[in-house]
């Protein structure tokens, strides 16, 4: 069953993603939370820190995985997504533990495998915020023909690249691939907070809720989850 709660600007939207994981580490300081990067979550994070530094958000116990690295990438490039987490808000709140697909590892496969195990070894997910791709993909899982279930290498859609060539510079080399959690493993997480703001979402977000499980489009998926809150603002919503 998938809750919808319809914002009216993305920086209420922001709030009401905030509130679900406020009260999910009141509830269970030790959660394992899953994170996403992308322009989306920015708001968000503003909100995690804002309501770390006035005492009514502590991380102090929990766990954070992110969902994707690009491959390979050095880890202190300005466009890897280690520095987007470090600058928006590893850096600014207490997290016990953080753990990113590792875009300097020499062999992503045995990296994939490990980072598989230390989400296991963590107990899997409490609570996973997800974006969406303008086409369907959540964290890099792109629309292909079957979708692996654990961690893995996969090659970046040419309307990804095209979407995120804007971060790299004229003389930056833009990975064309990367590495990402696994669609069991998203499927896994015991509550997803899915988050789609801005009109440019409209299209996709139309195409997800039209009552068809389309196999290319890898965010339906999302529909057969037992505890997905959808958040949406009103621009993405299709106003
Ligand atoms: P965006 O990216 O938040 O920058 O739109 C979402 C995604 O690609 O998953």
């Amino acid at each position: 069953m998938m809750e919808k709660i319809v914002c009216e600007s993305y920086e209420e939207a922001c709030c009401t993603a905030a509130d679900f994981f406020a009260q999910q580490l009141k509830r269970k300081p030790d959660s394992v939370l899953g994170l996403a990067t992308g322009s989306t979550p920015i708001g968000l994070y503003e909100e995690f820190v804002s309501r770390y530094q006035a005492g009514e958000m502590d991380f102090s116990r929990a766990r954070a995985f992110n969902l994707d690295e690009y491959h390979p990438i050095e880890a202190t490039h300005p466009q890897s997504y280690k520095t987007f987490m470090d600058e928006h808000l590893f850096s600014k709140v207490n997290f016990a533990q953080t753990r990113i697909p590792n875009g300097e590892a020499p062999d992503p496969n045995i990296e994939c495998a490990k980072y598989s195990a230390d989400l296991e070894a963590a107990g899997g997910l409490d609570m996973l915020l997800l974006g969406i791709g303008h086409n369907g993909h959540v964290g890099f899982n792109e629309p292909a023909s079957s979708y692996p279930l654990e961690a893995y290498k996969v090659d970046l859609t040419g309307e990804t690249l095209e979407a995120n060539s804007r971060f790299f510079g004229e003389n930056e080399i833009q990975p064309i691939t990367a590495l990402t959690m696994g669609i069991g493993q998203i499927f896994a997480a015991k509550h997803i907070l899915l988050l789609i703001c801005g009109a440019s979402k409209v299209e996709i977000t139309k195409k997800l809720f039209e009552g068809k499980l389309h196999t290319d489009i890898p965010a339906c998926f999302l529909l057969l989850h037992p505890n997905v809150t959808l958040v949406i603002d009103r621009a993405a919503n299709g106003g």
